[in-house]
């Protein structure tokens, strides 16, 4: 049976042809998933064959999305494939943020080092593929930054018309000037993120724009490939956990789906336990696992944090992320503001940096580490999603001791760095510097 897009509500299990334009079922507006028949006696051959890519000047090849192309065999061939040579981004070990949680080792898989600085580019090369490949122009999205600054730059590559629609006033500059710089047209609306999502799915369909947010299974599809990539460069070997922030819950579903994909086609032997950090602000999914009644989402209806990433209150792919949590032995955990500063400014000690979301990995992983989910001999990845230059001005008032909370609350600057005025006069500066 070709590849094609599944309900992922079990009581449905409506499918559809994958050059279907849907964002949900038609049937029960349940989610939709990417169901690919894989090919079971070659997978044998791929571990193999993706690390003779990694020779291949082929465009393809060089991509660490498409790289592993078996794993997204749902777009009729390859020749629509729009790609900005995402995903080859490190594993880069931190022993002092390892030291800071507690825990003998520490590793970050960096997805600031694709080429628009985020995660989003592994899922973005397949949606906008995906558009291409569908002979459609106009493309949109609702982001908290990143997916706009990634929907942006390869709509910019593939000839498409962007759209992007973010909440005024609440997306950090970075990630704004990004989209005004790859020329996508930009909507500043006076609502948040999960509002106007609601607002876009409405727009897309009245108007016929193609939808890239998380809830497009194409996207989903592609970010597979960062835990695809993290075990390749593993030499397969499994980790006990990876750990990633929380927001809309796409990035833990294709996770998720990813490994259960490859535990299922016999390239890995087990599943690693999955651990979602969510801000304290907006942590509606960290409430969610909590609670007996599974059939209510504890929507926040004003999500609060600095980490304006994963500042969302109704997160749309929590159904799928409830599965990855369940079916891993997962955990979510949730990290207050100044967790969260305290643990970025480690992992800039580090020389690593990230942005603000992607710190809540680590401060995350900290109270999991105090609270004995995690012993101090785990191996465990964490996967930083952005960019250390995604938000400048967060690092600059924390190190010169101004950052205030959401509510205007001080915050420490536990980890600060100062910049010191020094006079012109080398020996005030000699004098300084002892
Ligand atoms: N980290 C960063 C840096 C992000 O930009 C996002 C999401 C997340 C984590 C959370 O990932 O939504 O898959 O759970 N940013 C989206 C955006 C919402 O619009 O850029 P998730």
């Amino acid at each position: 049976m070709p590849s094609r897009l599944v309900c992922f509500n079990p009581s449905c299990r409506a499918e559809y042809p994958a050059t279907a334009v849907l964002y949900a079922c038609t049937r029960c507006d349940g989610l939709l998933e990417a169901k690919i028949d894989y090919d079971r006696a070659a997978a044998a051959h791929w571990k193999h064959l993706w690390r003779q890519r990694r020779l291949s000047n082929a465009p393809l090849d060089l991509s660490g999305v498409w790289r592993y192309r078996e794993m997204l065999d749902l777009f009729d061939g390859f020749h629509h494939v729009v790609t900005l040579r995402e995903g080859n981004t490190p594993l880069l070990p931190g022993p002092r943020a390892a030291a800071y949680a507690g825990l003998d080792h520490l590793v970050f898989k960096h997805q600031g080092f694709n080429p628009t600085g985020s995660f989003k580019d592994n899922g973005m090369t397949c949606g906008a593929t995906q558009a291409k490949r569908l002979g459609l122009r106009r493309v949109a999205c609702v982001s908290t930054g990143n997916t706009s600054a990634s929907m942006a730059a390869y709509a910019a590559t593939a000839g498409l018309d962007p759209i992007i629609f973010i909440p005024n006033g609440n997306i950090a500059f970075g990630k704004l000037s990004q989209a005004l710089d790859y020329g996508a047209r930009t909507l500043q609306v006076e609502a948040n993120f999960d509002q106007i999502l609601a607002l876009v799915r409405l727009l897309a369909d009245r108007l016929g724009i193609y939808l890239l947010n998380s809830v497009n299974p194409f996207r989903i599809e592609g970010q597979k490939s960062i835990v695809i990539e993290m075990l390749d460069q593993r030499d397969w070997s499994v980790p006990d956990w990876i750990v990633l922030p929380g927001g809309n819950l796409g990035n833990v579903s294709a996770f998720g789906k990813g490994l259960r994909e490859l535990l299922d086609l016999g390239l890995i032997d087990r599943l690693p336990r999955l651990a979602v950090i969510q801000a304290a602000g907006s942590a509606p999914f960290y409430d969610y696992v909590r609670q007996a009644d599974k059939g209510h989402f504890p929507t926040v209806k004003k999500p609060e944090t600095l980490a304006t990433a994963i500042k969302i209150g109704d997160p749309v792919s929590y159904p799928k992320a409830l599965l990855e949590i369940e079916t891993s032995g997962g955990v979510v955990e949730r990290a207050n503001e100044q967790e969260i500063a305290d643990a970025k400014a480690v992992i800039g000690a580090c020389g690593i940096g990230c942005e603000p979301a992607s710190a809540a990995t680590l401060a995350g992983i900290r109270k999991l580490v105090k609270a004995g989910v995690m012993p101090a001999s785990a191996d465990v990845v964490a996967v930083l999603t952005g960019n250390v230059l995604k938000d400048p001005d967060y690092i600059y008032h924390y190190h010169t001791g101004v950052l205030k909370g959401p509510h205007g609350e001080p915050l420490t600057s536990t980890f600060g760095n100062k910049p010191t005025v020094v006079p012109n006069d080398a020996d005030a500066i000699a004098a300084l510097l002892g």
